[in-house]
């Protein structure tokens, strides 16, 4: 474990990870999100050296000002990179239309692909290293009012297996970790965690972490958190009529809860 680079750092699954990764001997960390006295916080807390940059990620300037951050404070070298930041805004596409699209592959695709190519050439430099995208089970299987979170995790995962592909041979890996429902400030789960029939596929962000970690250099290509969550991707496959009956039944819309973002 090196340098690393956490977005999404000052909450939920990218808190978890930013304390998971400095238990490593030698990790040198960077977190990375918008709101400065919760990275300040963490960054202070941990075993290890961290600093931070406080930034909104869809901003133009955020990739260079993270590498600009990575020249001046770890001399340039970057051994991982976990791309979690994110967000979902829940709507029916009748309601929030393309603008609830563009937000959503704005901050969970665009910012993600810039941030990646800002900093590829620091991550080649130092292979082997990695690149962790952090997408969703909801990446596999869309249901009624998730339209567009689904489709800025379908594109953040189609286009991980293709940089998988490329830059295997150069040592850089590309890991994949698909959460399943995650109890966060983002992703409170409020519905599921008030019925005891569902409160048990909640998970919490320290697995997803642990996922992360598993999924860095040298590590898995994909990890479903909590694991049986790949059925609802192999059912999508498999059998798509009948997961499309099981996601437009009456139990369904108990599978769409509520975010932290409305
Ligand atoms: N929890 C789940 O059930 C679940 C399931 C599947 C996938 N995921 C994915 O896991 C990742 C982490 O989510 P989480 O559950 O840990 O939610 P969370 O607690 O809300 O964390 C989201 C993180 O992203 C940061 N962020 C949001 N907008 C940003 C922006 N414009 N610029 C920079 N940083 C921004 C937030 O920090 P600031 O507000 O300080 O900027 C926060 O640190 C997301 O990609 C999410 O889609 C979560």
């Amino acid at each position: 474990m090196g340098v690393a680079v956490v977005t999404g750092a000052s909450t939920g699954i990218g808190k978890a990870t930013a304390i998971r990764l400095a238990r490593e001997p030698g990790a040198e960390l960077v977190l990375v999100a918008r709101r400065e006295e919760l990275l300040r916080e963490l960054a202070g807390s941990l075993p290890c050296r961290a600093t931070y940059v406080a930034v909104d990620l869809t901003d133009e300037d955020a990739p260079e000002r993270v590498r600009a951050h990575l020249e001046a404070e770890h001399g340039g070298t970057l051994h991982l990179l976990v791309n979690n930041a994110g967000a979902a805004w829940r709507a029916s596409f009748a309601e929030g239309g393309s603008a609830n699209v563009r937000r959503h592959m704005e901050l969970n695709f665009d910012a993600v692909v810039r941030l990646t190519e800002a900093l590829l050439p620091l991550l080649r430099k130092a292979a082997p290293s990695a690149i962790v995208n952090v997408a969703s089970t909801a990446g596999r299987v869309s249901r009624a009012r998730t339209g567009a979170y689904s489709a800025s995790k379908f594109a953040l995962i189609g286009w991980s297996d293709s940089l998988y592909a490329e830059e295997k041979p150069g040592g850089v890996h590309v890991g994949l970790v698909m959460p399943g429902f995650v109890r966060t400030e983002g992703f409170p789960a409020t519905e599921l965690r008030e019925k005891a029939v569902t409160r048990w596929i909640v998970s919490k962000p320290e697995k997803v972490a642990e996922a992360i970690y598993e999924c860095g250099p040298g590590g898995r290509a994909e990890r479903y958190v909590p694991r049986p969550y790949a059925l609802a991707a192999i059912s999508r496959i498999l059998f798509p009529s009948l997961t499309r009956r099981v996601l437009t039944g009456g139990a369904a819309s108990n599978l769409t809860t509520s975010t932290g973002s409305e």
